[in-house]
């Protein structure tokens, strides 16, 4: 079967009627390698794919990329298509947001005012406030999101805790490039030396995992020292957080932690992050 493109909420919902089990993979199209590999698991998950394309306003500040967020819906089919996908959901923003932008929201609570969030305010209630109507529009069983995003998943599963939506979130390892770089929508923007540079947000972190068996210091020392290296990085944070909590770990943390990384390269905003396990300092 073609994939089949469709554009608003009734239509959607007229298709999917009477599907036994549907996966959704949300996305904000422009899609790679990283985006197909959600789309693939999802197949193996149920009767049917749905994957959501929709550059939402609500989730981008007023001088972030919205206006020039890459759009490529006739590209992202045919990827779509070769990975057998049965339908693309890509409303209009009319149909997201009939009356402007929604008075109604999703808040994100003190973790969402948090790095991504205290770069971008607003943002995360915006991503909740549409994943939320998404998955009302959908009525999906299981739901895709790759872990390149760790704050977002983390907000998205504690909202389907909190809210309880009947559904399973499916989380997805980190797509790369063969040098490390994660793959992202935004690695397009990067000119040749960007995107050499760009490599220190990937080397940061196996510096971090590297050092992980010294204690939290060491990780930090050893992670910051690959981002000051570069003059066409601006870091703009390098944490560790506890991934039960998403919230910084205490100086004797010992366990599992996730090093959160963001930074600007030339006008790109880039994040990545990666689990490590985190033992005592040494003394
Ligand atoms: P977008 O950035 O398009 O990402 C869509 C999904 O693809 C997210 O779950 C994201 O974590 C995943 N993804 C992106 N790059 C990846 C990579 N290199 N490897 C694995 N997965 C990757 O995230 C959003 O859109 C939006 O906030 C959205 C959830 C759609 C709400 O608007």
């Amino acid at each position: 079967m073609p994939t089949i493109v469709v554009e608003t909420i009734a239509a959607l919902r007229a298709a999917l009627a009477g599907a036994d089990s549907v996966a959704l993979v949300p996305t904000l199209g422009a899609l790679h390698d990283g985006h197909l590999a959600l789309a693939r698991r999802a197949k193996e998950l149920a009767d049917v794919v749905v994957v959501s394309i929709f550059v939402n306003p609500l989730q981008f500040g007023p001088n972030e990329d919205y206006a020039r967020y890459p759009r490529d819906l006739e590209g992202d089919a045919a990827r779509l298509e070769t990975v057998g996908v049965d339908y693309i959901f890509a409303p209009g923003v009319d149909d997201m947001y009939p009356n402007g932008r929604v008075e109604t929201r999703i808040t994100a609570g003190d973790v969402g005012t948090r790095f991504e969030g205290a770069s971008r305010p607003g943002h995360f209630d915006g991503v909740l406030t549409v994943v939320a109507k998404l998955f009302n529009i959908v009525g999906p069983t299981v739901v895709m999101f790759g872990q390149k995003d760790a704050q977002q998943v983390f907000l998205v599963k504690r909202m389907v805790h909190d809210l309880d939506f009947p559904l399973r979130i499916e989380v997805m390892p980190t797509v790369r490039e063969p040098d490390g770089l994660a793959l992202s929508s935004r690695n397009r923007f990067l000119d040749v030396n960007e995107r050499r540079a760009a490599l220190a947000l990937s080397r940061a972190l196996e510096a971090a995992e590297s050092s992980a068996d010294r204690g939290i210091d060491a990780v930090l020392a050893a992670s910051q020292s690959v981002i000051s290296g570069d003059d066409l990085v601006q870091l703009d944070y390098l944490k560790v957080v506890d991934p039960k909590t998403f919230l910084p770990v205490d100086d004797g943390f010992q366990g599992k932690a996730t090093v959160i990384i963001a930074a600007r390269v030339g006008n790109t905003r880039l994040i990545d992050n990666e689990n490590i396990f985190l033992a005592g300092a040494a003394k």
